[in-house]
């Protein structure tokens, strides 16, 4: 718990900062930058006994950089299933490597994934990603689907070019897959502030569409993230928004991160960072203790507001 009462629950962990990607609003594909040298498997497994033991935290997700780009990724899911006691175990993916890894990931005990996705259009998958991967990631989310984890979601960064058309066929897509659609509110960091200025749209009008159309919000159950989710009477799709933008939840922030290199953040917008590697190989304890004296200097929240780059580091280093 912080100062501010709000119970921490949530573990977002980058496993490595490397992207094979190089997408139009992070651009932080491992092109032109040193990547960081993540976490050892080791290291990984002492943070989630951390995490998950004396500190209680019920949820985590891995992160990237993409995650599958990490070798030993289906054994970091396995290893924090034997041995620290996620409820949750989730993991986000750009989805291109994820048709072959879905099924070896389920068995290994992964709970859930998160597909970046923002169009279905083959041509603009390529003018926003910068590859042709749509068809890979189609199938990945189609495979993940198959393999039934608890639940397959597909966030959507919403861009002016791209998003407004596109809305409508996300929800006939993702209707009668299983699958739930988040819409993002793109948000400024220091890498792309000409393209938040130019592509940035907010959440509400697309809101209004869908409440009219009779999409009422829906309580989240367990640790849910900040999206608020609408749902239509006898309509199995789940529609979520992530309005981080216009409509901040630093109020009921439940989450902690921690970079590829091992660095708590306590907040995505903070300056601030923690390096815990150097506690790692003092074993579980150690790193709780050094995660709460760090919870207690956590702010109310100090989110950016329209335009403002607040963001310290682009999104691939410390896992969005
Ligand atoms: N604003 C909003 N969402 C972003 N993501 C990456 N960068 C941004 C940004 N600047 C999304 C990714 C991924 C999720 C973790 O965050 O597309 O789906």
């Amino acid at each position: 718990m912080d100062r501010q009462g709000r119970r921490l629950s949530y573990l977002r962990l980058s496993v490595t900062d490397r992207c094979d990607l190089q997408c139009s609003y992070c651009r932080s594909g491992s092109a032109g930058r040193t990547p960081v040298p993540p976490l050892s498997f080791d290291e990984v497994m002492v943070l989630g006994a951390a995490f998950a033991g004396p500190l209680g935290f019920r949820k985590i997700r891995l992160t990237g950089g993409e995650p599958l780009l990490r070798g030993d990724i289906v054994g970091i899911v396995r290893g924090l299933r034997e041995r620290a006691r996620f409820r949750r175990i989730a993991l986000t993916t750009n989805g291109r490597a994820l048709a072959a890894a879905a099924a070896d990931l389920r068995r290994a005990g992964l709970d859930q994934v998160n597909v970046s996705l923002d169009t279905l259009c083959s041509g603009s998958y390529r003018e926003i990603r910068g590859a042709d991967a749509l068809g890979d990631v189609l199938e990945g989310i189609e495979r993940s689907v198959e393999v039934g984890f608890r639940k397959v979601k597909v966030n959507v960064v919403l861009l002016r070019s791209f998003s407004l058309a596109e809305f409508d066929s996300f929800l006939v897509w993702g209707r009668g897959r299983r699958i739930e659609i988040r819409f993002i509110e793109l948000m400024p960091t220091p890498g792309n502030a000409e393209y938040h200025r130019l592509e940035h749209v907010g959440a509400a009008p697309l809101l209004d569409r869908i409440m009219s159309d009779g999409f009422a919000p829906v309580a989240i159950e367990g640790d849910a993230g900040p999206a608020t989710v609408y749902q239509k009477p006898g309509d199995s799709l789940r529609v979520g928004f992530v309005s981080a933008v216009s409509r901040p939840f630093c109020s009921t922030c439940n989450r902690l991160r921690v970079t590829a290199d091992g660095r708590l953040k306590l907040c995505l917008f903070g300056e601030e960072s923690f390096d815990l590697r150097p506690l790692l190989e003092r074993g579980p304890q150690a790193v709780a203790d050094a995660v709460r004296n760090a919870v207690a200097m956590r702010q109310p929240g100090d989110r950016p507001t329209d335009g403002v780059v607040a963001c310290e580091r682009d999104m691939s280093t410390i896992g969005g």
